[in-house]
């Protein structure tokens, strides 16, 4: 059974736990940014990641992505310890990620951005493809990149510079890059900052729409709106520490999270 076809109300809490955090702390020359956060994420869910400026989302995403390691604790994917693996394996492995500030190649194309993640998941590197990594393999990236383009509403702009793309359409741009990764989880770092409330709807309907075809979800956002009316759970970071961890509704009401997050608005 796919984890898609698994799913249903009780999958959350059930075994099929994608992503698993336990006990990770990070501790950078004193300062605790996180502190003995234990969570998970089940195959096939949509989960928001919230808290005020400094709560440690970023650090958390850098953790899972391997971009920095944990000063304790252990963070395992579908199955395996990711503990002293480095990103570019751990983005084999089936995490891509976007960045809080975008990451894109500006004087590069949109296809040629998006065909950088599409190399990964053919297990290439940029320098292997332009040394001719064999037709079927560039055809392979050419087509994957294609179908992302098209995923994301970008097929008319792929020849345009990325640094021509309007701002929304970049922040789609990111998205694309990480999706041609053909990763299992995907994780998102505020995707929608800087976006109005048309946009930012918009956006909310394509992250809920990536999941109904059976993408698992992990989202830093400090849009409220967003991240109450997609997820299916909420984490709540405050000072490094996890003050909170259920559905929408739970979350919304808890008195810790309205003393130290939601109370102070948007
Ligand atoms: N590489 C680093 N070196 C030193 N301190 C860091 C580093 N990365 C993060 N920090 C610190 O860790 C804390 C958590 O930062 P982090 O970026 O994870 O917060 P965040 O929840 O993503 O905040 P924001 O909502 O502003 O993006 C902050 O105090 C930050 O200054
Ligand atoms: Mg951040």
């Amino acid at each position: 059974m796919t984890p898609a076809q698994a799913r249903g109300p009780t999958d959350a809490r059930g075994d099929q736990r994608l992503l698993e955090i336990s006990g990770v702390t990070r501790v950078f020359s004193g300062l605790t940014a996180l502190k003995a956060v234990t969570t998970h994420v089940a195959a096939n869910e949509l989960v928001g990641l919230i808290g005020p400026n400094g709560a440690g989302k970023t650090t958390l995403f850098n953790l899972i992505s391997g971009f920095i390691a944990p000063t304790e604790g252990e963070i395992r994917f579908d199955g395996r310890s990711l503990s002293g693996m480095k990103p570019h394996r751990i983005a084999r492995l089936g995490i891509g990620r976007t960045f809080q500030n975008l990451r894109i190649l500006p004087n590069m194309t949109v296809f040629d951005n998006v065909s950088i993640g599409a190399l990964a998941a053919f297990g290439q590197t940029p320098w292997q493809a332009l040394a001719g990594g064999g037709g079927a393999v560039s055809r392979g990236i050419s087509e994957l990149t294609r179908d992302v383009l098209d995923q994301v509403a970008l097929s008319d702009a792929a020849g345009v510079l990325a640094a021509n793309l309007s701002y929304g359409r970049r922040k789609y741009l990111e998205i694309a890059r990480a999706l041609a990764t053909r990763p299992k989880l995907l994780i998102l770092d505020e995707p929608a900052a800087g976006l109005n409330d048309t946009e930012t709807g918009e956006l909310a309907s394509f992250i809920a729409g990536l999941v109904r075809k059976g993408m698992t979800v992990l989202l830093v956002e400090h849009r409220m709106s967003l991240v109450m009316s997609i997820c299916q759970r909420v984490i709540v970071l405050a000072s490094g520490v996890k003050i909170a961890d259920a559905d929408p509704a739970t979350v919304q009401r808890d008195p810790a999270v309205l003393e130290s997050y939601l109370g102070t608005g948007e």
